[in-house]
């Protein structure tokens, strides 16, 4: 019953504040039928993924984490006409449907996907012009989460934000001897957030149609 609710009152608030979008509509169908998993943000995480990057006026972003790029649509909507977005993807063929549904989103000139594990493509961003990032959103292989905020750190100046998906996982970030990976990965990166002095942050749970889960979000308050 508490997930039928869940969903039944999700797709309230999306009937009333997250209108039927043709483009974003497209991209989850040409993920699902390209059988990527529905591993994306729901549309009204999406659009509080958008109404984040607006409020913090990001120019330029950094993804770890493609899949179709359902959420890089709505992250790179916020961007201004001269804004970049850069997502990192290791599998080939999401970043192939990614490329696709942000093209058809219109998007194409904004947005690069780059291809291959975020481990070997992050330290390339250290010396590009986009690097410092306003905006850091990490939702890859969630055992990497210490590793990918470490970068986050370092391509990320005084005022950035850094925002992590899943960071509850039905609740399992508690369980101190979880031998699952993610867990572990989720439980160091919450640990490093607490520890981390150049950061201020706090976590919130979050119940809808796709379970409950819950983002993280760290302000950067001091530089590098
Ligand atoms: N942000 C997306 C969902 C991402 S799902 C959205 O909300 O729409 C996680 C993605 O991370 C998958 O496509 C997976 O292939 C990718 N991934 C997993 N391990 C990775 C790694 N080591 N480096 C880069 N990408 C990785
Ligand atoms: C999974 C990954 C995600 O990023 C997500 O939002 C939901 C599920 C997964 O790997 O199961
Ligand atoms: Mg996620």
């Amino acid at each position: 019953m508490t997930q039928n609710l869940w969903t039944e009152v999700d797709r309230y608030i999306t009937d009333l504040l997250v209108p039927a979008d043709p483009v974003l509509d497209e991209a989850l169908q040409a993920s699902n039928t390209a059988g990527l998993p529905p591993h994306n943000v729901s549309p009204n995480q999406g659009k509080l993924l958008m109404l984040l990057a607006l409020i913090h006026k990001a120019r330029t972003i950094l993804e770890i984490g493609t899949l179709g790029g359902y959420s890089t649509i709505w992250l790179a909507r916020a961007l201004p006409a001269d804004g970049h977005l850069i997502t990192l993807e290791s599998n080939p063929k999401h970043a192939e449907i990614a490329r696709e549904n942000i093209a058809r989103a219109n998007l194409a000139h904004l947005v690069e996907v780059r291809v291959g594990q975020a481990v070997d493509t992050l330290p390339q961003l250290d010396n590009e012009k986009y690097n410092p990032f306003d905006l850091i959103f990490i939702d890859a292989d969630k055992s990497s989460n210490p590793e990918y905020f470490a970068w986050a750190l370092k391509l990320s100046h005084q005022g950035s934000l850094i925002i992590a998906d899943n960071v509850v996982r039905n609740g399992s970030v508690i369980e101190v001897n979880s031998d699952d990976p993610s867990v572990q990965g989720v439980r160091r990166f919450n640990e490093l957030l607490a520890s981390e002095p150049r950061v201020s942050a706090t976590a919130i749970q979050t119940v809808g149609n796709k379970g409950y889960d819950g983002f993280a979000i760290a302000l950067v308050t001091s530089d590098n």
